[in-house]
């Protein structure tokens, strides 16, 4: 007689496993770290893979066919490796152009950074914000499309900084910065216009937050900056449902293209972030 367990009287179902989701956090660098923050603030159930395509940094140099060709042979490699139940792409510089691309690609959810102009113009009172991007997320269709959206009664000055990412990643490897090639990134956000000027600036490259407490510093006036971190975690965590109590230790883990250039002060600051374990992927960038 076959006796169905599941369905006696009185049976008792054994726990099923949790699912424990693998959320994959990309950048070109070390800027998505200020997103891997926010999302591991507010999923501290799953498990993490931060990926890092080094071998191709910055991705604001790439022209725009290269940069959806790369990221997607790039995230093949990742999907087949991790096999992620969620992608967050924390780069303004890709997600502006390669979304579409990746979601026809793959049939995980992919969650986006873009450049948070709709929070700057509910925000600001002299109606002056400014966008603070990578000279590839300034260019973009969809970058503009947001402005003429979200932004139509206000002045916004898109602004294409060629160096601030890379200034940053030097600052969080413990090299020496110095402000004055900050203070020339960002001068051209602060704008004066009838006795009005700039109050919001928006961080639309997810690199500019590892530099905040520089750019509040060197600011000619006080400004908002916007930082869409915390944002993009809520998207992530909704997407995934509610959290579920996990007893044992969330496992992390950083991956680098290269990772050639990875200093000792660049490793204790991936610890600091949460990512003791970094492995590498080689995958050469061909251009
Ligand atoms: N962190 C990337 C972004 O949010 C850009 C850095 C790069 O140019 O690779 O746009």
């Amino acid at each position: 007689m076959q006796v169905d367990l599941l369905a006696g009287a009185g049976y008792a179902a054994p726990m099923l496993p949790l699912r424990i989701p693998t959320i994959l956090v990309f950048d070109s660098g070390l800027g998505g770290l200020t997103v891997l923050r926010e999302v591991m603030r507010q999923r501290p159930d799953a498990d993490i893979v931060y990926a890092a395509d080094d071998a191709a940094f910055p991705y604001g140099r790439l022209d725009e066919p290269a940069l959806v060709a790369r990221v997607l042979v790039v995230m093949e490699r990742l999907v087949a490796r991790f096999h992620p139940d969620l992608v967050v792409i924390a780069c303004n510089t890709a997600s502006t152009l390669v979304l579409p691309a990746l979601r026809a690609r793959f049939a995980i959810p992919f969650v986006g950074t873009v450049p948070a102009v709709k929070p700057a113009a509910e925000r600001t009172r002299s109606r002056l914000i400014s966008v603070l991007a990578t000279p590839g997320t300034v260019a973009r269709d969809y970058t503009r499309d947001l402005i003429e959206h979200y932004a139509a009664g206000c002045e916004v000055t898109l602004v294409g900084a060629s160096c601030l990412a890379g200034l940053a990643e030097a600052a969080l490897k413990g090299e020496p910065v110095d402000d004055a090639q900050i203070e020339a990134e960002i001068a051209p956000c602060f704008v004066t216009r009838d006795g009005r000027r700039t109050d919001v600036v928006t961080l639309a490259c997810t690199h500019y937050p590892l530099l905040l407490a520089r750019l509040q510093r060197l600011a000619p006036w006080p400004v908002e900056w916007i930082d869409p971190a915390p944002a993009i975690a809520r998207r992530t965590s909704q997407l995934l449902g509610p959290a579920q109590p996990r007893p044992e230790p969330v496992a992390t883990v950083a991956v680098f293209t290269d990772g050639s250039r990875l200093s000792g002060p660049a490793h204790i600051a991936l610890a600091g972030f949460g990512l003791a374990r970094i492995e590498t992927e080689p995958l050469p960038l061909a251009i």
